[in-house]
């Protein structure tokens, strides 16, 4: 069942223990002892699919489908709703199969989030017309359409054939009126696969790397019968992913930065490396899950004050200055980038 199979995640996501890396520390940002600027006055807001965030910062991809994904979904929303910052759903096929009591779960999310950016989120395997209720079921902003191959191979229940995937997309480009976000789940999209969808029109990706969440992992906490544990290192890490989209993307598109962003400085680095705003899932969760709502909102309140604090240490005003900050890359990240 779809919905037990969503509860899971989250418990096992809990449960997980193996320890990734995103490279954001072989990113080398240089401190500024004499900035002209006063913390209040830093603005870290800025246009996001078309309306204005408070943050840089988006609650990325769940959950949805049930109970237990409403009360989350709901309390998410509270939060994105009051920082203005964007959220994304899970993924809403089982509202298709389900119907209304899965459809309310999501529904939750727009009520509680009215002016606000909503994203929903398919697999890229859905119909065009799936796609599109998936849009009017939330008033969508914009849809995800997530890639997930290592988690479908690790999960028993999992796709196997990947083939046919690209025409799929386009299709649901075709079909839906929002942007579409491209994303990864947790192992990254490299410069090749960006390159391939920005020249089949796409626009708007969010490279979520390695280094966070482990699907590989919280798939095999799910099979008993199975080890995919030697896998646990698989994926593009996050500071490199970013590094290479802000190469190879062109200026009229986006970059989200996601995969184990936790720190103002995880989120500094992916901005400096081209990134519009980053997207966060399991650190947000657990905050959530472990002590409520409010334990969640002092830690974003207490992130943003760091992302304030770090921008002025390095004389940046605003989400723009970030751009032109320059920064030096070491250790493994240049290894893996210079070649
Ligand atoms: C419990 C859980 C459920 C998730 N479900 C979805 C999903 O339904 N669709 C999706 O695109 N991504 C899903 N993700 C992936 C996140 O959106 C994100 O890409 C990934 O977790 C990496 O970010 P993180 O390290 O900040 O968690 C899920 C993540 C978690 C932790």
């Amino acid at each position: 069942m779809r919905a037990d199979r969503k509860k899971e995640h989250i418990e096992n996501f809990l449960r997980t223990s193996h320890m990734g890396n995103t490279l954001f520390d072989d990113v080398y940002l240089e401190h500024n002892a004499l900035p002209e600027l006063n913390i209040d006055e830093i603005d870290l807001s800025q246009q996001f699919l078309f309306k204005t965030i408070g943050y840089p910062v988006m609650i990325n991809a769940m959950t949805g489908g049930g109970e237990f994904a409403e009360e989350i979904n709901g309390q998410l929303a509270e939060i994105a709703a009051k920082y203005k910052i964007p959220m994304a759903v899970g993924s809403q096929t089982i509202a298709f199969e389900k119907g209304e009591p899965a459809e309310k779960s999501f529904r939750i999310v727009r009520e509680r989030i009215q002016e606000g950016v909503v994203i929903g989120n398919v697999g890229g395997e859905v119909t065009p017309e799936y796609a599109r209720r998936a849009v009017e079921m939330l008033q969508a902003d914009a849809l995800q359409i997530h890639l997930n191959v290592a988690q479908e191979l690790v999960m028993p229940e999992g796709d196997r054939n990947f083939k046919g995937i690209v025409d799929h997309l386009v299709k649901i480009q075709e079909a839906v009126d929002v942007p579409i976000i491209i994303k990864e789940v947790g192992y990254g999209l490299s410069a090749p696969v960006l390159k391939k969808l920005s020249a089949l029109g796409f626009r708007y990706f969010d490279v979520a790397g390695s280094g966070g969440t482990n699907f590989i992992e919280i798939e095999n906490l799910r099979n008993i019968d199975k080890d995919f544990s030697e896998l646990y290192n698989w994926g593009i890490p996050t500071a490199k992913a970013v590094f290479d989209a802000g190469k190879v993307v062109k200026d009229d598109a986006t970059i989200i930065a996601s995969g184990g962003i936790k720190s103002s400085t995880d989120i500094v680095k992916s901005l400096v490396l081209g990134a519009k705003l980053c997207g966060i899932s399991g650190e947000i969760l657990s905050y959530l899950v472990h002590g409520g709502q409010e334990h969640a909102e002092n830690h974003l309140e207490q992130l943003f004050y760091k992302l304030r604090a770090v921008m002025l240490m390095l004389g940046a005003g605003n989400i723009q200055d970030l751009r032109n900050v320059p920064f030096v890359t070491t250790g493994k990240l240049r290894e893996l980038t210079q070649q």
